[in-house]
Order: structure tokens, then C-alpha cells, then sequence
């Protein structure tokens, strides 16, 4: 699979991260097929968080992938942590903890990467940063990101944070793209000008931090999947069109209208199954052209002022 620089760091990781959200509703044979489809295709970038399926997440992947010393060194983890039951937490303490029981549950020593999951409205920037310092000395998490974070939070961590911010993870799909429809939309009156994120998707190409796409399939706050969907006719339509012309899924397509973005974004999948999985990771050979990009995005109703 192709790949990309993760931010400003040396890791090399795949295009795709697999997301380990759901891998809970499958059994220990399902889990073990999966994992190992994903490394087959050259997905070995999994990502986690404390609180997938309450911590059952993690253990089930350690238990599929048959975690040890060799394999650890063939995968990327990435694991996140800050949201508790009716509260954020980004205190030292919490993130210290949080750490240790998710290293326990994956079996290993170290995370590749660890992003804070949501922001805190309490959060201490230089809490923050000691429990980065930490981390970072004794060698259990090797480099820092955030999820759900706009322009102005990450530099309100960077004022302590000494570590750089390597990845953003957010909520992004065709039918999501509020972040690129603002950005097209600049002071117009309309619905798409209005800025949700303060200019992330700016903030992120800027300072060289990648933005990974969350439910890339999802419309809503997981209402459904919009592929095949009678709610979105004419997206299904130009979608298909595509798909057909490449002869692939229109799975394949909906993750290379991402993909075609130059922020080089590493999209993180959702599906448990190992076909889609398959046709997520074929659209890392395509590369849509300006014209189908567009009529995708003006297809889910997004606007050109
Ligand atoms: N940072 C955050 O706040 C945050 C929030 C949510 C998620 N995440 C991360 O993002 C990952 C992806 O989130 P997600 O699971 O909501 O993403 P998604 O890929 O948009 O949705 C996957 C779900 O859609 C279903 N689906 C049905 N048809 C599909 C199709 N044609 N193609 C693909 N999926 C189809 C899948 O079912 P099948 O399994 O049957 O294919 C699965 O249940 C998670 O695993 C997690 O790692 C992060």
C-alpha cells in the first residue's frame, strides 16, 4: 500500500490506518482473519482507544494479532485516551494511567503514537506536557497527536507541549466536509461558509500535521453508512458512475475522493468485514481526476458559491 510521512516525524505508515472501533462484534476467528488480511495488504497501522467496546477493543486485537516482540515491530499502534465516563479528562494523571492500562490491554510496551481523544473544557496545557514528558522518557509512546481539535486548541498545547502534534484525527467524509466546504465558501451567505473548526484543514497543511479522517462512510454522527443510501440519490449515482469507470466498489471510490486531497490525509476505516477492507485499501492505487473529485463533492450536496 502507498504511504506517508505521519506529520513532522520519520514514521513512514501506511495511507490507510485500520480502525479498531468495532472489531468487538466479531469472533476470536473473525478477529484473527481480519488482523491478518490487514497485514497482508500492507495494513499495519491499527488504530485504538481506550474506550472501544470499554477497553474489549484492545485486548481482542492483541489476542487476534497473537501479540509478541516480532510482530510488535511489523505494526504502527495508535491509541487514545481523555474521555471518561460524563467528563473529559486531560489531567497528568489520567493520561498516565489511561496509558499504562491501555499498554496492559494491547501487550505491549510502547504505543506509536497516542492522541488525546476529545477536548477538555478543564484542560492545563503544562499538565499536558508533563505527562508527554513522561511518556516520552520512559519510552512507552514514541510521538503525540490530537483528535477533535481545532486550530487554536493545538496552539494553546504547543505553548507547553514540547513535543510536536503529529496527527489530527477528525470527523470527515463526503457527506461530512463542512472543513473543505468552508474553506470553498469564504464569506458567503450560506450555510457552507460557516466555520466549525476554525480553519483546520488550513491550520493542519500548514504546520505539517495530518489529518485523519474518521467514519470516512458515515453521514451524520453515525446515522448510517451513505453508499447505497436512498437518502443520497444523486451521490450514489456519480459515485457508481466512477466506480464503474475504474471497475471497482464504490467503497473503493468514496475512500479515493479522500484520498485525493492534498493535504495527504490518512483515512481511518471502519469496516470489520475483509472485502471492504480489501476495497478501502485498492483506492491507494487511484487517483481521481479534478472533474470526478468535484462532481463527487457537488453530488452529496455540497456548494460551489
Ligand atoms: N477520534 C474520534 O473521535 C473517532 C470517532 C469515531 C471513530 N474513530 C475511529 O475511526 C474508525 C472508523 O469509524 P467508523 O467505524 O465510524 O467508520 P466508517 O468506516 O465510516 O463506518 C464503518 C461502519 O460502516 C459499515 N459499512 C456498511 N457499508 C459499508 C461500506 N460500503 N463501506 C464501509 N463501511 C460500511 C461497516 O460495516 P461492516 O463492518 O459490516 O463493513 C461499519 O459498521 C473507528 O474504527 C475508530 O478507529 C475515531
Amino acid at each position: 500500500m502507498r504511504t506517508i510521512k505521519l506529520g513532522t516525524s520519520t514514521l513512514e505508515v501506511p495511507v490507510l490506518a485500520v480502525g479498531c472501533m468495532r472489531i468487538n462484534s466479531l469472533s476470536k476467528t473473525e478477529a484473527e482473519r481480519f488482523v491478518q488480511t490487514s497485514l497482508e495488504a500492507g495494513a499495519n497501522f491499527f488504530d485504538h482507544a481506550d474506550i472501544y467496546g470499554g477497553g474489549k477493543c484492545e485486548e481482542i486485537f492483541a489476542d487476534a494479532i497473537h501479540m509478541n516482540d516480532e510482530i510488535r515491530e511489523k505494526i504502527f499502534l495508535q491509541s487514545k485516551c481523555g474521555i471518561r465516563q460524563g467528563q473529559f479528562d486531560f489531567s497528568k494523571e489520567h493520561i498516565l494511567e489511561s496509558v499504562d492500562k491501555i499498554l496492559q490491554r494491547l501487550r505491549t510496551d510502547y504505543l506509536d503514537i497516542l492522541l488525546l481523544h476529545r477536548p477538555d473544557a478543564l484542560v492545563e496545557p503544562d499538565e499536558v506536557a508533563e505527562a508527554f514528558d513522561k511518556l516520552e522518557s520512559s519510552g512507552k509512546v514514541r510521538h503525540f497527536g490530537v483528535s477533535n481539535q481545532n486550530p487554536l486548541q493545538i496552539q494553546l498545547l504547543r505553548k507547553s507541549v514540547k513535543q510536536p502534534i503529529i496527527a489530527n484525527q477528525l470527523q470527515l467524509s463526503i457527506t461530512n466536509a463542512n472543513m473543505i466546504s468552508n474553506g470553498v465558501n469564504v464569506n458567503m451567505v450560506n450555510d457552507s461558509s460557516i466555520h466549525r473548526d476554525g480553519s483546520i484543514l488550513d491550520f493542519c497543511r500548514l504546520n505539517d500535521i495530518t489529518i485523519q479522517p474518521w467514519s470516512p462512510f458515515q453521514y451524520g454522527f453515525f446515522e448510517g453508512v451513505f453508499l447505497d443510501n436512498d437518502k443520497f440519490p444523486e451521490l450514489n449515482a456519480q459515485i457508481d458512475e466512477i466506480a464503474a469507470k475504474y471497475d471497482v466498489s464504490n467503497t473503493t471510490i468514496a475512500i479515493a475522493w479522500l484520498l485525493r486531497h492534498p493535504a495527504n490525509m490518512q483515512p481511518v476505516t471502519g469496516t470489520t468485514n475483509v472485502e471492504r477492507l480489501l476495497d478501502c485499501i485498492k483506492a491507494s492505487e487511484i487517483r481521481l481526476t479534478r472533474e470526478e473529485w468535484y462532481a463527487i463533492y457537488r453530488a452529496a450536496g455540497n456548494i460551489l458559491p
